[in-house]
């Protein structure tokens, strides 16, 4: 069967881009990293992506006079090679209603916070400023609002009492890189839909029981 043809969008050094990357290198995967777009120029995940003998592209926003004709040149290109799904993957531009429209439902990104809470920069520092005892992961599909739409998988995390904002995120992206290419796969083996702004997911198992932090 054909597999989803996929693009990851970055801006940046790319790890979770390397988790999907990894993730369709096995053979029952039914989705393909077809092109890997940075709207940065000469990032890590550029260099990721030549490793791995995928296509890549550049669309630096920096050579559009607006945000409009920046997003039709992404929406071309990806066009352009046949892309079916787009993943966000530290791709950090905030992209308006027409290209979020235009791709509604086939474009997913990942959050470093247990959406709807922490959206936004700085995610770890404001966690830890609020002194909650968890956070964690989000993939979700993309909507006009920054870091909402209907969530896909998320992952919980402990915060630890030593943490700063570097430690929380090495063991916050830990987790990324186990929620990214679980929720790819979903799409691509067409388990997911969504309904009045909720993703159903077929045969899915949830783990069924409460976490304590700190453990009694
Ligand atoms: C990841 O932690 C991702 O969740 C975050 O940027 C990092 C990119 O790392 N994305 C956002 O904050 C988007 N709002 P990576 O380039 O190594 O995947």
């Amino acid at each position: 069967m054909a597999r989803l043809k996929t693009a990851v969008l970055i801006s940046g050094r790319g790890t979770n881009m390397q988790a999907l990357i990894d993730y369709c290198a096995t053979s029952d995967a039914a989705a393909e990293i077809s092109l890997i777009l940075s709207n940065v120029p000469d990032v890590p995940g550029l260099d990721r992506a030549a490793e791995a003998n995928i296509p890549s592209i550049t669309v630096d926003h920096k050579l559009y006079t607006d945000r409009e004709s920046f997003e039709e040149a992404m929406t071309q290109t990806l066009e352009d090679h046949g892309i079916q799904l787009i993943c966000l993957a530290g791709f950090m531009r905030l992209l308006t209603n027409t290209f979020v429209d235009h791709w509604r439902d086939r474009l997913i990104n990942i959050h470093p916070s247990l959406l709807p809470a922490f959206k936004g920069l700085d995610t770890h520092e404001r966690v830890l400023a609020e002194g909650v005892r968890f956070t964690g992961c989000t993939v979700h599909y993309v909507r006009a609002e920054m870091d909402a739409g209907p969530i896909i998988v998320q992952a919980a995390v402990p915060i630890l009492p030593d943490d700063d904002p570097e430690s929380l995120a090495m063991r916050v992206l830990v987790a990324e890189h186990r929620c990214y290419p679980h929720a790819l796969s979903l799409i691509a083996d067409g388990k997911t839909r969504i309904v009045d702004e909720k993703v159903m997911i077929d045969e899915a198992e949830a783990p069924g029981i409460a976490f304590l932090n700190p453990i009694d």
